[in-house]
C-alpha cells in the first residue's frame, strides 16, 4: 500500500523549529517560533487561566462527550467577549458558533461550509500565515491572493488592496486577519475597517476573519474593532477564534467558529454543516481548555487578572519593539517603522540570501520572508539580532560599493 506513497513536503515552520532545535550554538535565536515567550524563553500558563482549570477539575463529574457544537458557555461567554455586548445580544438570533479543535480546525470547518454553500474562491492576503492556502485548498476552495503589505510603506497597502477587492466577485469570500496581522504586524485603521466593510456589502463577498491575536495589539476591544464593525455593516461573516495566544492554551487546541448569517432561519443550516464536517473529521472537541474559558470569562475577579496579564505581554511586546528600533539604531538601521506596528510578528528588511547567513553564521533562525516573534527576543536577544544585521548590512554595501 504505502510502497508508490510519496513523503509530503516538510511544513516550513515546523521544520524551521527542528533545525534551530538542533543547533548548539549558545547564542543561538529561534525567531522563527509563533508562540508569547517569556524573558527567561518560557511559554507561561496564565496565571487566571490556571486558577480556572483548577476549578474546572475540582468540579469535574463526568468526562462524557460534549455535545457536537461544543461547550455552550464557552461558546456563549466567548462570542460575547469576542463581538462585544451591544453585537451579540442585539442580534443574538443571527449569530451561532461551534467550537472547534483551535483556530485551524475552526478555518478548516468554515471553509467547509463555504464549499457546500457553493463559493469556490477566497481571497486571501500577501503575505499571510503559510498554511492558510492548504486549509483552504484541502478543503475545495481556491485561495487567491490580494496585495496587503507595502514594504516601502511598512504598512497596509491600501489603495491596491482596494483595488483588489473591487475586482472581487458576488459569492467570493476574503480572509482578513482581525488584527496583529501574521506575518507583517500592520492592521488597517478604523476607519479602512468602515470602508472595507461598504465595499465588502456592496460586492456581497463574504468576510471570514481570523481572529489569533486578540489583546495583544491595542487592546482587546480595540483589537476586535475592524471585525465587530465589519460584521455588523455586512451582515454576514464567519469568524474563527483562536485562545492559543490569548489564553496560552496553544496546546489545549481551544477555538471556535462564529458565523453572522443575513436570517435568524439560516442559524441551523450553517451550524448543522459545520457540525457535519467536524463530525467526519475528528467528531467532537476536546472540553478541558473551554471548559477554563468559560470558568474564566463566567467570573468577572477572574475575567479582571486575565485581561490585566494579557495587558503587560501586550506592552513587554511594545517595549521589546521599541529596544530593537534603539539597538538597530546603534548598529546603524533605520527600523523605526517597527514602532507603528503590533502584535507578535513583523517583517525585517532582509533578502533571502541575508536570512540564510544569519542562521549559518550567527544561529538567528527566522523564515525567509524576514520574520520575526518580537516576544522570542529577550533584551539581549535584540541587541544581537540587531548586530547581526548590522554587520550584513554593511557587508551589503561594502560588496555593492
Ligand atoms: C493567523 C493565525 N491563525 C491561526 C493560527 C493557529 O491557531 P490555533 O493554534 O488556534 O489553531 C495561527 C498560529 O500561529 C495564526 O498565526
Amino acid at each position: 500500500m504505502f510502497e508508490k506513497l510519496e513523503a509530503a513536503p516538510p511544513d516550513p515552520i515546523l521544520a524551521l523549529a527542528g533545525l534551530a532545535r538542533a543547533d548548539t550554538r549558545p547564542q543561538k535565536l529561534d525567531l522563527g517560533i509563533g508562540i508569547y515567550l517569556d524573558e527567561d524563553g518560557n511559554a507561561p500558563v496564565m496565571a487566571a487561566v490556571r486558577r480556572a482549570e483548577q476549578r474546572v477539575l475540582d468540579g469535574e463529574v463526568s468526562k462524557a462527550y460534549l455535545p457536537a457544537s461544543g461547550n455552550a458557555a464557552f461558546l456563549e461567554r466567548l462570542g460575547r467577549k469576542v463581538f462585544g455586548e451591544g453585537l451579540w445580544t442585539g442580534r443574538r438570533e443571527r449569530f451561532g458558533g461551534i467550537q472547534s479543535t483551535g483556530c485551524v480546525a475552526a478555518l478548516r470547518l468554515g471553509a467547509e461550509v463555504l464549499r457546500r454553500a457553493g463559493c469556490r474562491r477566497i481571497w486571501v492576503s500577501d503575505p499571510t500565515w503559510p498554511i492558510h492556502d492548504p486549509i483552504f485548498l484541502a478543503a475545495g476552495l481556491e485561495p487567491v491572493s490580494y496585495p496587503y503589505y507595502s514594504v516601502g510603506a511598512a504598512g497596509v497597502a491600501w489603495d491596491e488592496m482596494v483595488g483588489a477587492v473591487s475586482r472581487m466577485e458576488r459569492g467570493d469570500a476574503i480572509l482578513l486577519h482581525a488584527g496583529c496581522h501574521n506575518p507583517s504586524g500592520a492592521d488597517p485603521t478604523i476607519d479602512q475597517w468602515d470602508e472595507l466593510a461598504k465595499l465588502l456589502r456592496d460586492r456581497e463577498v463574504l468576510p471570514f476573519f481570523d481572529v489569533a491575536y486578540a489583546g495583544l495589539g491595542y487592546g482587546w476591544d480595540e483589537d476586535l474593532a475592524g471585525v465587530r464593525a465589519l460584521v455588523e455593516a455586512t451582515g454576514e461573516a464567519l469568524i474563527a477564534v483562536s485562545c492559543s495566544k490569548s489564553f496560552a492554551l496553544y496546546r489545549e487546541r481551544t477555538g471556535a467558529l462564529y458565523f453572522m448569517s443575513r436570517q435568524a432561519q439560516e442559524v441551523g443550516k450553517v451550524l448543522s454543516n459545520a457540525m457535519s464536517a467536524a463530525r467526519t473529521n475528528y467528531s467532537m472537541p476536546p472540553d478541558h481548555g473551554a471548559a477554563a474559558v468559560a470558568e474564566l470569562l463566567g467570573d468577572s475577579e477572574l475575567e479582571a487578572e486575565w485581561l490585566a496579564e494579557l495587558g503587560r505581554m501586550r506592552t513587554r511586546i511594545g517595549t521589546l519593539r521599541e529596544t530593537l528600533v534603539q539597538e538597530a539604531f546603534e548598529a546603524g538601521l533605520d527600523w523605526r517603522y517597527l514602532r507603528d506596528q503590533r502584535g507578535m510578528f513583523s517583517l525585517l528588511p532582509l533578502d533571502g540570501e541575508q536570512v540564510v547567513r544569519l542562521r549559518d553564521d550567527f544561529g538567528i533562525y527566522m523564515p525567509t520572508n524576514g520574520r520575526i516573534c518580537i516576544p522570542a527576543l529577550a533584551r539581549i536577544g535584540a541587541g544581537y539580532l540587531a548586530k547581526s544585521c548590522g554587520i550584513l548590512s554593511w557587508m551589503k554595501t561594502a560588496g555593492s560599493g
